[in-house]
């Protein structure tokens, strides 16, 4: 048996690179000894990618990209195919905790400087991710035609008509049509299950590869390729990730699904969280609905566009407040990449600035009163110091010197 499987391995190595990216990528790659529970997220991003591809299949083949009977086709997944109601609440719930990992992802990225020199690439490649990953979930909540679907994409889409001079142009051109009607329906559909996966899957390659590239960070923020055996120019610091974090992985995975799961069959709303209330009514255009917001992970960017009283102005906040992230690569001027070396004032800085995140977050849920537009302009204001005061706190810090070695 074993020979037959071994000729059959040689046979597909002499025609497919097989054993030599599993090498590469797995057996021989060598991953920093001291991964934590931060460095669960990233396989798990992945494993919520394929769930939401293979469900994502399976909703296509009974959904109905038209005006007229979308609503309709989700309701009959729901009722009538069967599992439909199962393979539904994957795909939605899939779509609230692939930000929940992603966020976390990034936020252990920001722990343990992971952005700074030589993965600037990888960070910018997870940067086109993340905004893949918001067109993905944009476009596909108009896909179940309810009210939250039509008016969320209502709000948005008019935002591209605060651009001067070509504004309005624009929102008609990616609505197709003069209001939210089934060309833009049609279109979204098409983008969302073809185009933007496309670009995301081959994002994530990319992603991966860059990581392979440069190598793993680690909540030291050590360079482990920096001290290698002389002999064998295997990292002294490293262990081979599989199967060592191949298991270690596999324990996140049961855990990360215990929790999935426990949404997916208990709570797959989420109290209006995950699934808005007012989208299980067919989207009318006659009907606003009295409170419009995007789901929770939109929220903090929506607080601040919802801050600045001028439209274009909060147009401009919006946007700019997702693109300095980019920048984080350059802004951050820390002798050391990781938390536990830096000083107080970069800790504190980053405690404001998660503070202000989740502020947002919620803010952007709510109804706005004045106290909570101060609130949300107070969180904006200090989101964009975080970012702006980065170049000099950071180097100002008082910081401790990293060890030589992974200990
Ligand atoms: C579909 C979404 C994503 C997937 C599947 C993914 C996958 C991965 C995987 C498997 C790793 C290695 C394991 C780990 O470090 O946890 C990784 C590392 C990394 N990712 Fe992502 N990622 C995604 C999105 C992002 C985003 C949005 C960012 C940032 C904007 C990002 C930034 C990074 C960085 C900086 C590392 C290196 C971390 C280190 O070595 O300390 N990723 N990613």
């Amino acid at each position: 048996m074993s020979k037959i499987l071994t000729a059959s391995l040689d046979w597909v190595d002499t025609r497919f690179p097989l054993s030599k990216l599993w090498n590469e990528h797995l057996a021989e790659y060598y991953a920093p000894k001291n991964f934590n529970f931060w460095y669960y997220f990233g396989s798990l991003a992945l494993l919520v990618l394929v769930i939401q591809i293979i469900t994502g299949i399976l909703l296509a083949t009974n959904y109905k990209p038209d005006a007229g009977m979308a609503f309709a086709s989700v309701e009959y997944i729901m009722r009538d195919v069967e599992y439909g109601w199962l393979i539904r609440y994957l795909h939605s719930t899939g779509a609230s905790f692939f930000f929940i990992m992603v966020y976390l992802h990034m936020f252990r990225a920001m722990l343990y400087g992971s952005y700074r020199k030589p993965r600037e690439l990888l960070w910018i490649l997870g940067m086109f991710i993340y905004l893949c990953l918001m067109a993905e979930a944009f476009l596909g909540y108009l896909l179940p035609w309810g009210q939250m679907s039509f008016w969320g994409a209502q709000v948005i889409i008019s935002l591209f008509g605060a651009i001067p001079v070509f504004g309005e142009e624009l929102a008609i051109w990616v609505r197709g049509d003069y209001v939210i009607a089934d060309a833009t329906l049609n279109r979204f559909f098409v983008y969302h299950v073809v185009s933007v996966p496309l670009i995301l899957l081959v994002l994530v390659v990319m992603h991966i590869m860059a990581l392979h590239q440069v190598g793993s960070n680690n909540p030291d923020g050590i360079e482990i390729k920096k001290n290698k055996d002389p002999k064998t120019g295997i990292p002294l610091d490293g262990i081979p990730f599989h199967p060592y974090y191949t298991v270690k992985d596999i324990v996140g995975v049961a855990v990360f699904l215990i929790f999935f799961s426990a949404v997916v069959f208990y709570a797959p709303e989420m109290w209006g969280y995950f699934l808005e209330a007012n989208n299980f009514f067919p989207a009318d255009p006659m009907k606003t609905p009295e409170h419009i917001a995007p789901l929770w992970f939109f929220t903090p960017f929506y607080a601040i566009l919802r801050a600045i009283p001028d439209k274009l102005t909060g147009v401009i906040a919006m946007g700019a407040s997702i693109m300095v992230w980019f920048l984080l690569p350059w802004i951050d001027r820390s002798p050391v990449k990781s938390i536990r070396y830096k000083g107080g004032i970069f800790k504190f800085a980053l405690l404001l600035f998660v503070i202000s995140f989740l502020g947002l977050c919620y803010l952007g849920m709510e109804t706005p009163t004045p106290t909570k537009t101060l609130f949300a302009q107070i969180f904006s204001f200090i989101y964009f110091a975080f970012f702006i005061l980065m170049p000099w706190y950071s180097k100002w810090d008082n910081t401790k010197p990293v060890p030589e070695r992974v200990t």
